[in-house]
């Protein structure tokens, strides 16, 4: 005979499945392990349910069937090694972004004391990442929605107060030509994971009505930001410095296209995510310093 819990588990996943949730089962443990304050391996050996449990885990999956983001619910989201403050006003960091927290680490293998700069920062996954698991690196993270930048503080104080190198937060926009001017010419690495979904594209209910505009949209074919954003990069790396760029599916061919066109990067490439799906392009700073400012 089922657990009492198991059979409050399938209901809520049923109901979940029902309103279009995509990873109903998991959602349902994971709002459960919540209200109990247990993993979710924990919930295994979960008995009763007290009535002030249930009422919580009641309400919370009402919010869940009607699309709001699991990670709003809980005020987490986990990315890489770390475990991120995120709500209402910032982006959900999402899991294919790690690949380009990965490539971007793997670049810096040997620099001591790197100088790296997270455009668009949101809740400083990339950013407080790169910190964290290089901890020579001096980061800049960079971000330009009022609301978001609140979280992005949030999360930087706390990871200093865990030991992490301090990361520099900035209000900017990482199109303009003025941003970081102090830094012109000496930065290793530029990373970015900018809005790039091309206006009027379907999304999931979650991320229409709960992830800020300001993270999302891009302009006719997504990349508009990412055109300023390629001017700020080449001026703010030094020759041979790095550049990793998180694109939408479609754009793995006219991402490259574009940094090529722009003129003044070597080693033009893109990279695909853990589901093979196109996910980022990647270049480096000429050396010889021509083109494309
Ligand atoms: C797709 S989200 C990525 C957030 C975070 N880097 C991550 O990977 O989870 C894009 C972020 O760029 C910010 N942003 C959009 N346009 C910007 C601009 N022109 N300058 C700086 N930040 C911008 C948005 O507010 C949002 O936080």
């Amino acid at each position: 005979m089922p657990s009492r819990h198991s059979t409050l588990l399938a209901d809520a996943a049923r109901r979940l499945a029902e309103a279009g949730v995509e990873s109903p089962r998991v959602d349902a443990e994971l709002l459960l392990a919540h209200v109990t304050g247990r993993t979710r391996a924990g919930l295994i050996t979960l008995d009763e349910l007290d009535a002030g449990a249930a009422a919580r885990f009641a309400a919370l999956l009402d919010q869940r069937a009607d699309r709001v983001p699991l990670q709003h619910l809980t005020g987490r989201a986990a990315f890489r090694h770390l475990e991120l403050a995120v709500g209402p006003g910032v982006f959900v960091p999402r899991p294919e972004t790690e690949q380009l927290v990965e490539w971007a680490l793997a670049s810096l293998a040997g620099v001591p004391e790197p100088v790296v700069v997270d455009l668009g920062t949101g809740s400083g996954a990339i950013a407080l990442s790169i910190a964290h698991e290089h901890p020579g690196a001096r980061v800049t993270a960079v971000e330009r929605d009022p609301d978001a930048i609140e979280w992005t503080r949030l999360n930087a104080a706390s990871r200093a107060a865990a030991g992490d190198r301090p990361v520099e937060v900035l209000a900017g926009d990482m199109t303009d030509p003025l941003l970081l001017r102090a830094l012109d010419g000496g930065v290793d690495l530029v990373v970015s994971n900018p809005p790039y979904v091309p206006d009027g594209a379907l999304v999931p209910r979650e991320v229409a009505d709960h992830d800020p505009p300001m993270a999302l949209w891009g302009g006719p074919d997504g990349l508009d930001v990412v055109r300023g954003l390629l001017g700020t990069a080449a001026r703010l790396l030094r020759p041979g410095g790095g550049l990793g760029i998180e694109h939408a599916d479609l754009q793995g061919t006219a991402l490259p296209a574009l940094v090529r066109a722009h003129g003044g990067w070597d080693d033009v490439a893109d990279h695909p995510d853990l589901a093979g799906r196109p996910r980022f392009t990647t270049a480096r700073r000429a050396r010889g310093g021509a083109g494309g400012d």
